[in-house]
């Protein structure tokens, strides 16, 4: 406990002055914000980014001969540079701009699953993905005959390597998981899972929605063939999301959505299409959603990861210590191993939303119900589940709060434990 203190009294970063770059704190009623996962919040330096794009650069990126459809083009070119700069791809011609991780992992399984797998092939997921890494594999399953399999969880909820390697073969044509669990916190092995499943050259897809977040990410290392991840759950705006692919993978793959700009030449009964990465971004992009995107990234970058991930494992772990002490909480969260700062739990005997309704009261903002996980919490034998997510810019005086207000839970609903 006393390195823990230590880390968070020195985050290595000027919380305070991190701290006032968000608005959503200076309201008249304080808000303790631990729903991160769901969504962050914005800083002022993102917002400002976007309200400067749409004053001065707004025009249709790609089409404009005007400046002013140079300045979209431009400000779109510069965050996928940036965007490919911070998870390392070896071009920005590999970076898809979509709306949100869910339409990324759509595109893959439309784009390749539909085209690529046949009855006899084996799609590798995992117990603990999101819908968004789930239903869209359950829907190639039921289009091409393929089977659906699922890597189970270990005691201490993390995934069970073992069973990987019994599970993964010849078959496997694809292995779909998640790089941190929405729910659990989980961030399993993601290199090991990716060097086992080209032992038997099969593709890999990492959800990184809740990673990109909170821990450096290096496609190139990691040696992924997809990757997809969400704007808004990393200081961004709703409504931009990224694809990365091997060049090689996306060059082979057919459009997902088809219109305006993503063609090369259209005859009357068929079309050629664009280059990487335009092929596959039919329509009037959001660039204003892009630079925001890209403001993002480099305030997280300002600020370092690294120091990030460190304070922010502090805070999750005196967060853990705290909830440990109430012998009404039950935690849904790994022991050992890397893990992000989300916690599922639940209070004994109360209903996860009276829960958050009574913590509301408080001011403290948690999820409960599903998290988008139904399979998941079926699986572990729960209904549902109350979720603080932690982001950089919570405190240690938050926490204390948060674990205040769940005694008074305690008292509201007269757990007798
Ligand atoms: N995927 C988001 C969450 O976990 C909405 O809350």
């Amino acid at each position: 406990m006393k390195a823990i203190l230590e880390k968070l009294a020195n985050p290595g970063f000027d919380l305070e002055q991190v701290r006032s770059d968000f608005a959503y704190l200076e309201q008249d009623r304080p808000i303790i914000y631990l729903d991160n996962a769901a969504t962050t919040q914005r800083p002022n330096q993102v917002i400002e980014r976007m309200a400067h794009y749409y004053r001065y650069e707004n025009g249709n990126p790609l089409r404009g001969a005007h400046c002013l459809g140079a300045a979209a083009t431009e400000a779109m070119l510069a965050s996928r540079i940036k965007v490919a700069q911070f998870i390392g791809s070896k071009s920005e011609r590999e970076i898809i701009f979509t709306r949100n991780a869910s339409e990324s992992l759509n595109l893959i399984a439309y784009a390749w699953g539909l085209n690529n797998l046949q009855a006899g092939d084996q799609i590798l997921i995992t117990h603990m993905e999101h819908h968004s890494n789930f239903v869209n594999w359950q829907f190639v399953a039921q289009k091409t005959g393929a089977e659906l399999s699922f890597i189970e969880l270990t005691d201490d909820y993390q995934l069970d390597m073992q069973d990987y390697r019994n599970k993964i073969s010849e078959r496997t044509k694809i292995v779909a998981f998640t790089a941190a669990s929405n729910v659990l916190g989980t961030m399993p092995d993601a290199a090991a899972i990716i060097r086992i499943a080209k032992e038997y050259n099969a593709l890999t897809v990492v959800d990184a929605a809740q990673f990109v977040p909170h821990v450096k990410i290096n496609v190139r290392e990691l040696d992924c063939d997809f990757l997809a991840f969400s704007g808004h759950k990393m200081l961004g705006p709703m409504g931009i999301g990224v694809l990365y692919g091997k060049a090689k993978i996306l060059e082979d793959m057919t459009p997902f959505l088809y219109g305006g700009e993503m063609i090369e030449y259209v005859e009357d009964y068929e079309s050629t299409f664009a280059q990487l990465p335009y092929k596959f971004e039919a329509g009037t992009q959001n660039v204003g959603g892009m630079v925001g995107l890209a403001a993002a990234i480099e305030y997280l970058e300002d600020i370092g990861l690294e120091k990030i991930a460190a304070y922010e494992t502090a805070l999750a772990d005196y967060c853990l210590a705290k909830l440990e002490e109430l012998p009404y909480i039950e935690i849904y969260h790994p022991k050992q191993g890397a893990r992000g700062p989300a916690i599922a739990f639940n209070v004994k005997d109360a209903h996860p939303h009276d829960v958050a309704t009574i913590l509301d009261y408080h001011g403290v903002a948690i999820r409960a119900g599903h998290h988008c996980t139904q399979p998941l919490h079926r699986y572990l034998g729960l209904n549902s589940t109350n979720r603080a997510s932690l982001a950089f810019y919570n405190t240690k005086e938050e926490i204390d709060l948060f674990i205040e207000a769940l005694k008074d839970v305690k008292d509201v609903m007269q757990i007798d434990i």
